[in-house]
């Protein structure tokens, strides 16, 4: 029996880019958090081999350059099963949007193999196939908010946030993020601070309100939000691919600031973009941030957090 997976989205609250490894790949420093938006995936084990991937989308590959393809390959392998494997991709999240939408289709097609199989991977091995893959997939296997360091694909669980109403402008174009990367290569030698101070500082901020939220001694200081999300996020968390990605793309920096114009608590730009969102006080306040949007020409999306709990319930759940 195929089975069908909701592969949700994710934003980042804040990237760091470190330095550049010898292995190709950027150390980086970020808190992902995963939101409502999604996908829906199916995924078949017929008779035969091979495997097929089918979507109505003609930019999404449908070639072993799609990350489910490899996905697969690695999944089929380490369950020891043979067979056809049938993946159907119903798009509705954006492409080359840096919310994740590619490799959160491949931990779909990981799970729903063990699913259809009836078989079970440990989630070391689980893991390590998502991290092979690429660096934006082990964090689907956690979901929620996900501290990631390394190249990303070290993930590592973060107490749940409140679910917070998020409003995403996915504007047309979609960004390479191995371009965003040489383009912030190039522009790192001439102008910015140093790696390793950036990264730091990053740190600092993530312990800070880590250790914040658990030390219940202190009176709530002035300015701070009922929602630690948004107190976490005000405290000077950005995006370093802004840098590179506003200057490329000037209309995503239009639409962060038509996010903030609209209310907004926080706008940033996700990963290397296109999609840039906004956190909000309240759904209504959102509602009416993405009315007003949507007159202003945007395409915007409601959507809201997803904590952990919340994810795994409804990622089968179809
Ligand atoms: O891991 P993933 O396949 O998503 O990465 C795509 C490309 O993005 C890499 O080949 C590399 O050029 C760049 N990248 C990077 N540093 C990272 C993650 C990705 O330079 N931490």
């Amino acid at each position: 029996m195929p089975v069908t997976v909701r592969s949700f989205a994710k934003i980042n609250l804040g990237l760091r880019i470190g330095a550049a490894r010898d292995d190709g790949f950027h150390e980086l420093l970020t808190v992902y958090q995963t939101i409502g938006l999604h996908d829906l995936v199916k995924v078949g084990i017929e008779r035969g081999t091979g495997i097929e991937i089918h979507c109505a989308d003609p930019r999404v590959p449908t070639d072993e350059s799609n990350t489910c393809f490899r996905t697969a390959q690695s999944t089929l392998r380490a369950l020891g099963l043979k067979g056809r494997v049938v993946i159907e991709i119903d798009k509705r999240l954006p492409i080359q949007g840096g919310l994740g939408g590619a490799s959160a289709n491949a931990v779909a097609v990981l799970l729903g193999l063990e699913l259809a199989s009836k078989k079970s991977l440990g989630a070391t091995e689980r893991l390590a196939i998502a991290a092979d893959v690429g660096s934006d997939l082990p964090l689907f296997l956690v979901g929620g908010a996900v501290l990631g360091v390394g190249r990303g694909e070290q993930v590592y669980p973060l107490p749940d946030l409140p679910a917070t109403a998020c409003v995403v402008v996915t504007p047309a174009v979609g960004v390479s993020t191995p371009r965003a990367f040489a383009e912030w290569d190039r522009r790192q030698k001439l102008t910015l601070p140093a790696p390793s101070d950036r990264m730091l500082e990053f740190g600092r901020a993530v312990s800070a309100w880590l250790s914040a939220r658990f030390y219940s001694g202190a009176p709530r200081r002035r300015g701070q939000a009922e929602n630690p999300l948004l107190d976490f996020v005000r405290a000077g968390i950005d995006n370093d691919f802004e840098r590179v990605v506003f200057h490329e793309y000037p209309e995503l920096c239009e639409g962060k600031r038509a996010l903030i114009d609209a209310g907004a608590e926080y706008a940033s730009l996700s990963g290397s973009g296109s999609a840039v969102y906004g956190l909000f006080a309240s759904p209504p306040a959102a509602r009416r941030a993405a009315a007003r949007l949507g007159k202003q020409g945007w395409t915007a999306h409601i959507t809201v957090t997803l904590g952990r709990g919340r994810y795994w319930r409804r990622i089968f759940d179809c």
